[in-house]
């Protein structure tokens, strides 16, 4: 009874700090931070001082307007990947993004990342990946595997066919070295791309056991009739944002109890929604039986950590401290993991309740 009655309090950001969480939907390059990304430049300045890129602390500074929708992937393909194009600065960025995931109480991780070669170095999109894999490796080691993580390859929308496919493949070839390659998932500009194009690819992915996640009408122009019946028709898994879903799909995504990825800041910061946060769409998912998991998406550039993200759901939606253990769990259920790792989230879940209704 006493537990009952605490766990019904308003909820803090200590407590949302500690809450053992299930982070699945950040992407790797937008999870670095403006400092990590600093550190970077200021190496690559002092060995070629003629480098033009500026400052990141400036470029991503959270003190000036948001990224939007048309502002917002331009940072990746313009800035941020001209200036991660070392083994070195994708190992640093990449151990920085995993520590800070840790560090916020994070304790099963899906980090996605789209492959990529770099241009006129050795890099290839295989050793980027294994790259990747050797640090979430290192980083599942020295945890003293204290948080589960486990990769997805991200199908980006401006890919042709082949390139999806070989994406799918790289998932394929990569799954089971270092820690596992456990999905694919289709991002990138919703503006762009026409997504039956990746039919085979998904299809590939499906017959191969991958899991599948999407990002699923995040606005007006990706959400029509024929994009949304294309990508369901991915058999996915998981969604992710699901923003102007027409009821008709949303029946569906209902009556399937299809996994949702939302991430709020980044919603509302890059104005992909109105009506700030009180109005957020998590507000009419959360009655609709589907499994949620809160995501920061990319925390790099929106500035919100998952805790702080269990924090505003918990600020706008008025839940309880045993609603966000709730929330927790329901994000559990959307794990690509498999039931061990299942088993593992919710024991953990229930002996910080238990820790939490003891302590005074
Ligand atoms: P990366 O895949 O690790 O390089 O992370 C950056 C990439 O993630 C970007 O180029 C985008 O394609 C993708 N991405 C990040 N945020 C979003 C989003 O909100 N919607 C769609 N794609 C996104
Ligand atoms: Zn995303």
């Amino acid at each position: 009874m006493g537990s009952h009655i605490k766990s019904q309090s308003s909820v803090d950001s200590n407590f949302t700090r500690h809450l053992p969480k299930v982070e699945l939907h950040a992407h790797l390059t937008g999870s670095i931070s403006p400092q990590t990304l600093h550190d970077i430049w200021l190496e690559r300045k002092g060995q070629d001082p003629s480098m033009e890129l500026d400052d990141p602390l400036k470029v991503m500074s959270t003190e000036k307007e948001h990224f939007n929708v048309f502002t917002f992937f331009p940072l990746f393909d313009t800035y941020i990947y001209n200036l991660i194009t070392s083994v070195s600065s994708i190992r640093q960025s990449t151990l920085a993004v995993l520590q800070s995931f840790y560090a916020d109480g994070v304790r099963y991780l899906e980090l996605r990342t789209t492959p990529r070669a770099v241009p006129g170095t050795s890099i290839s999109k295989q050793i980027y990946i294994s790259t990747v894999l050797d640090c979430m490796d290192e980083f599942f080691q020295s945890s003293g595997n204290d948080m589960s993580i486990y990769l997805i390859l991200s199908i980006d929308r401006k890919n042709a066919a082949e390139e999806a496919a070989q994406t799918v493949d790289l998932a394929i070839e990569f799954r089971n070295q270092g820690r596992p390659v456990v999905g694919v998932d289709l991002c990138g500009n919703p503006a762009r791309g026409d997504v039956s194009t990746f039919r085979v690819a998904f299809a590939k992915a499906k017959d191969a056991g991958l899991k599948i996640t999407l990002h699923f009408a995040e606005i007006p122009a990706s959400s029509t009739e024929d994009e949304l019946r294309a990508l369901l028709s991915y058999q996915p898994d998981r969604l992710g944002h699901v923003i102007h879903v027409p009821p008709k799909f949303k029946e569906e995504i209902v009556e399937k109890k299809l996994g949702l990825e939302l991430c709020l800041s980044c919603n509302v910061l890059a104005k992909l929604t109105e009506g700030g946060f009180a109005e957020h769409h998590f507000g009419e998912w959360q009655k609709t039986g589907c499994p949620i998991a809160l995501g920061t998406d990319d925390v790099g550039v929106f500035g919100s950590s998952l805790s702080n993200e269990y924090l505003l759901a918990g600020q706008h939606f008025s839940l309880t401290k045993a609603d966000l253990l709730g929330l927790s769990r329901s994000a559990i259920e959307c794990m690509f993991g498999g039931n061990e790792e299942k088993d593992k989230m919710y024991k953990l879940l229930n002996d910080f309740q238990e820790l939490k209704s003891a302590s005074p």
